[in-house]
């Protein structure tokens, strides 16, 4: 299927459109060198995801990661690629004290960032309330459910959801919620397999997966842990398909002998 729009970058109707016909692959980017070659391979969405604080900033979760670290990697990525829809992760209490907050911050992303749109984590009732205010302005969300590393101190850790039937009860009002209230997809992240699919096929919206399968419309992998470029393991659902931590080092060490001699 090829993808033509007027700006030469996926849209959200392009990107909807690939629903049943077409994987939308999607990765993280934080810098301008690795947002042009994802944007050339061919990735459909580039995500700025604020997994940035753990491999780029070395914090052992996203929640110390700030707007101005989110707007300067956004901006890397903009100027990088030309094809793929540009997503910012709203980072922490950037959107949850109010609406008027999470308007201002999202506002901030696509109009000094030229993020083509944003992401949020949670489906609870005010939540909701502020993905609609934020659709309504103009402001295109991706939602994101299931496994939601920002709340890791709510949930007591990093595990697999839907596995209880009220949990699976909820997790479908919930993706029916972002989809009612105007997201144009979402990430189930660590969510059982089968309940993902069931999500994917009750919603027109793009389900996004990561550690939930290959059922949903399209996937998505931190580009670190793709590349071996993580600073700790990467998971286990992320195949490996490079070791760039030992290529920088034996280059860096062809360097500093040569340099030496
Ligand atoms: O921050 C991030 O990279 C994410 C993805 C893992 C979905 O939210």
């Amino acid at each position: 299927m090829s993808i033509q729009t007027f700006s030469g970058r996926h849209t959200l109707r392009t990107l909807k459109a690939m629903k049943k016909q077409e994987r939308v692959a999607m990765l993280t980017a934080y810098d301008v060198v690795t947002a042009s070659c994802l944007d050339e391979a061919g990735a459909d969405i580039l995500l700025v995801g604020d997994s940035l604080g753990n491999v780029v900033y070395g914090f052992d979760s996203t929640l110390p990661v700030t707007m101005e670290m989110m707007l300067a990697h956004t901006g890397a990525v903009v100027r990088g690629s030309k094809r793929a829809l540009v997503v910012t992760d709203l980072p922490f209490m950037s959107y949850q004290v109010s609406a008027e907050e999470a308007l201002k911050n999202a506002g901030r992303c696509l109009a000094e960032a030229g993020a083509q749109a944003v992401k949020l984590e949670g489906a609870y009732p005010s939540m909701i309330e502020t993905i609609r205010r934020l659709t309504e302005a103009g402001i295109p969300v991706m939602g994101h459910i299931g496994l939601t590393p920002q709340s890791v101190n709510q949930m007591g850790g990093y595990y697999t959801h839907g596995k209880t039937e009220s949990d699976r009860e909820r997790l479908l009002r919930e993706a029916k919620a972002l989809e009612g209230a105007g997201c144009f997809s979402f990430v189930l992240e660590c969510v059982e397999e089968n309940l993902a699919a069931e999500i994917t096929a009750s919603v027109n919206c793009l389900t996004i997966g990561i550690g939930a399968g290959k059922v949903c419309d399209g996937e998505v992998l931190v580009i670190n842990d793709v590349l071996g470029f993580s600073p700790g393991k990467s998971p286990k659902f992320a195949k490996v398909r490079a070791d760039l931590k030992s290529i920088v080092r034996e280059s860096a060490a062809a360097y500093i002998q040569e340099t030496k001699s």
